[in-house]
Order: C-alpha cells, then sequence, then structure tokens
C-alpha cells in the first residue's frame, strides 16, 4: 500500500478532490455498491434478497454485528432493546420546550446528542464491550421514541409510551399515529411497506451522513454525539431532505396548474437554480437499486390502500417525462430511492415534515455498524488537508488607514 503521509512529505502534494468523487475515505466490510452496476449488498447480501424476506431488526443485526441472527440471537436481541425503549421522564420535558412548529429533525439530532448526558458510560472511549453493546441497544431502542415523540411534540398531541409487544416497526407506528382516547390498530400493509423502506435504507457505505458519522467518532466522540452529527447531515436536501423536498415539489407544480413539462424546463435551465428533487444520485449512474424495489412497493401501497391523490398523477408524469428526455438522459439522471419514499410516507399517512426522520430512523443501524466498524478498527483521527488559495501574508493595517 502506498504510504500517503511518506509521499506527501516527499512531494508537497496534496490531493484535492471536492466532494470526495474519488477518494475512498476509510476500508469497510459492511456495504458493496456498484454505482454502474446498480448493486447494493449489505455483508454480501443483495438487497434485493433482504428488502423481500428479512425484518428491518434482522437487518439491522447483520448490518452491526456482521451476520444473520439464529433465531436464539435474534429472541436476545429483541428482548434487550424492548428493555431500552423508554425514555427518561426528564427528557421528556425537553419537547414541551421547542416551539410546535420546530422541525422534528432538529429536534432529534438535539434528543439524539442528549442521550449522552442521561448516560455518561457512554462518555469513556475505553469502556469495557459490554457497556459499548449497551450504548449502541439504547440508542437502537430509544431512537423510534423520541422520532415518534419528536411528531406528537409538532402536533402538539399526547406522547404515547412504547408498547413492547409490539414489534420494533409496529411499535414505532403505535406511538406515532395511536392517541389515548382512541382505538388505534396498525394496519398490516402499512407495517410492511414501512418494514421495507427501513431496510432500503439502513446503509449506503460511504455517503454524507456516514462519513459524518465516521469523522465525529474517529475524535472518539461518543456514540450518541456521532449519531446526532449525522442526523444534522441528513437533513439536507441534497441528502436525506430529498424525500421532503421531492413532495413539497409535487405540491408546487400541483398548486402551479400541474404542467409537468414546464417544470422539466426549468430543471434544464442553467439559469435557473431550479432542479428536480428525486432525480440524480453522486454513485449510482444507471438506476438506483433501491429505486426499483421501492416503486413496486409504492404501487402496490397505493393499490392497497386505494389511494387517489393528484401529487401521485404528477410524480408518474413527471417520471415519464424525464426518463424519455435527452437532457436527464444523456446526463444518467433517473428517480432515486427519494422520489419513491416521498410518495409512499404520504400515502401512509407520515407528515412531509417527517420524512427525513424516518430516514434517520432506517439508516441508524447503518450508522451505528459504520462507527463501531471504525472505532474496533481503531482509525486515526479524520483530518483532511486543503489546497490554500488566500493571500500569501499582508501587514496589519490600522483601522483609521483601511478603505
Ligand atoms: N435536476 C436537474 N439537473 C440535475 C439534477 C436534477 N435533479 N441533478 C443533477 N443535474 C445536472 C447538473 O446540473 C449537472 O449538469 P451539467 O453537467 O450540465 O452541469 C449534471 O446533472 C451533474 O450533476 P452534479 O450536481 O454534478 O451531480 P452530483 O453527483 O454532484 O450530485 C445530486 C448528485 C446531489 C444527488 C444531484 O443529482 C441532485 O441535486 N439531485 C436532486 C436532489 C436529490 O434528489 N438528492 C437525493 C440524493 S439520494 C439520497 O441522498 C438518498
Amino acid at each position: 500500500a502506498i504510504d500517503i503521509s511518506k509521499l506527501r512529505q516527499e512531494t508537497g502534494y496534496i490531493t484535492l478532490d471536492t466532494g470526495y468523487k474519488n477518494t475512498g475515505a476509510t476500508m469497510s466490510a459492511i456495504t458493496f455498491l456498484d454505482g454502474e452496476e446498480g448493486i447494493l449488498r449489505y455483508r454480501g447480501y443483495p438487497i434485493e434478497q433482504l428488502a423481500e424476506k428479512a425484518s428491518f431488526i434482522e437487518v439491522a443485526y447483520l448490518l452491526i454485528y456482521g451476520d444473520l441472527p439464529t433465531q436464539d440471537q435474534l429472541d436476545e436481541f429483541i428482548s434487550s432493546i424492548t428493555k431500552h425503549t423508554l425514555v427518561h421522564e426528564d427528557m421528556k420535558q425537553f419537547f414541551e420546550a421547542y416551539p410546535a412548529q420546530a422541525h422534528p429533525m432538529g429536534v432529534l439530532s438535539a434528543m439524539v446528542c442528549s442521550l449522552s448526558t442521561f448516560y455518561p458510560e457512554s462518555l469513556d472511549p475505553n469502556r469495557s464491550a459490554e457497556k459499548k453493546n449497551r450504548t449502541i441497544l439504547r440508542l437502537l431502542a430509544k431512537l423510534p421514541t423520541l422520532a415518534a415523540w419528536s411528531y406528537k411534540n409538532s402536533m402538539r398531541h399526547p406522547f404515547m409510551y412504547p408498547k413492547n409487544e409490539y414489534d420494533y416497526v409496529k411499535n414505532f407506528l403505535y406511538m406515532m399515529f395511536a392517541m389515548p382516547t382512541e382505538d388505534y390498530k396498525v394496519d398490516p400493509v402499512v407495517v410492511d411497506a414501512l418494514n421495507k423502506l427501513l431496510i432500503l435504507h439502513a446503509d449506503h457505505e460511504q455517503n454524507c451522513s456516514t462519513s459524518t458519522v465516521r469523522i465525529v467518532g474517529s475524535s472518539q466522540a461518543n456514540l450518541y454525539a456521532s449519531i446526532s452529527a449525522g442526523i444534522s447531515a441528513l437533513w439536507g436536501p441534497l441528502h436525506g431532505g430529498a424525500n421532503q423536498a421531492v413532495i413539497e415539489m409535487l405540491e408546487k407544480i400541483h398548486n402551479d396548474g400541474g404542467d409537468v413539462d414546464k417544470w422539466v424546463l426549468k430543471a434544464k435551465d442553467k439559469d435557473d437554480p431550479f432542479r428536480l428533487m428525486g432525480f440524480g444520485h453522486r454513485v449510482y449512474k444507471n438506476f438506483d437499486p433501491r429505486a426499483t424495489i421501492i416503486k413496486k412497493a409504492a404501487d402496490d401501497v397505493l393499490e392497497k390502500l386505494k389511494i387517489d391523490d393528484p401529487l401521485l398523477d404528477i410524480a408518474k408524469k413527471l417520471e415519464k417525462v424525464a426518463l424519455e428526455d435527452d437532457y436527464f438522459k444523456s446526463r444518467n439522471l433517473y428517480p432515486n430511492v427519494d422520489f419513491y419514499s416521498g410518495i409512499i410516507y404520504k400515502a401512509l399517512g407520515i407528515p412531509s415534515e417527517m420524512f427525513t426522520v424516518m430516514f434517520a430512523l432506517g439508516r441508524l443501524p447503518g450508522w451505528i455498524a459504520q462507527w463501531k466498524e471504525m472505532s474496533e478498527g481503531g482509525e486515526p483521527i479524520g483530518r483532511p488537508r486543503q489546497v490554500y488559495t488566500g493571500e500569501i501574508t499582508r501587514d496589519y493595517v490600522p483601522i483609521t488607514k483601511r478603505g
């Protein structure tokens, strides 16, 4: 292997690769992705098989510990998670201090970081493997509760406590949608669709939020702080925020009269900052394998739930027009996973400000697995270099002599 620091000392060169388009930041045994061929595998298992056959919690185990669990291992994993689903009552009060219109991603990121203050054992980078694992289980268990409560808070609705006899996905839906005064039944179609969506989002190698988690963790910051940083990175509309941006774009097109061609023209106009949200991907340049799976799931859900929504008609038209257009074809711009995930979330009754929170819920096992791999592999602190382009040197000028 090339010793980069020796090479730099000898040559004085620094590699400049803005956006890290061709720079590997780490070695990883978690997720394999081939953007040209449209292949995605977790720990060697094709995403198509996992989405079809596995449960989200099984996939979480696979990503974090490296292999699919046996029945005993899975039972033990689920029962350990179940012990930690409650959130400290003092933390519950934090929610109430946020304004009702607070974006749930802002609340979620802050709440996850706050967990470190309630569990100080997470702060010690040299703690035992058992304590490290407890930190992981706590986070996996509490994120659905925190996510659902961030939504309840935005509605000023009463918080629902976890029902531990429910599985991971059903419990989350219950905490999101149940009300103390109503008898809430979780629809199995919705549970299945959400299970699939969470699996598809569970890891995606060194994307913006995952790289953030690894780089923050490389300073030996605790797991909660590292994941909180990942949640913030995910929030942006060019990353996880794209699913919310898709629905907002469809609403805009609808309110403007539904002329899809006009908006496609706008997206192609280089003087117009508008981009078609949910189209294009940094790595997939032929198709996004997750989009293929999710498109089918979206069709199934819409049919089973008998949903008739003008926004979905616009989405279908947009997909068709863009796929046939030379601008999009020549740049390999296809609908990505977020184009369809926003559509499914909307059909499931999940409000658009919660879409990126749903993404975070799915991505959590991947972030944890990547943080664990980074810390166990003893990676050095992440510290990129730069190519300086500013003034070389200047003498200080008193304020009266400036200008
Ligand atoms: N609409 C219109 N034009 C686009 C779009 C789009 N959605 N995406 C890319 N282009 C154009 C660019 O203007 C550029 O054109 P040019 O070559 O004439 O200058 C060309 O396609 C290449 O685009 P880049 O921005 O260089 O591609 P990059 O790999 O840096 O960006 C990204 C990828 C950020 C995903 C981009 O396609 C985009 O902004 N898409 C919309 C937002 C989105 O859906 N994000 C979700 C990503 S998936 C995820 O996070 C799970």
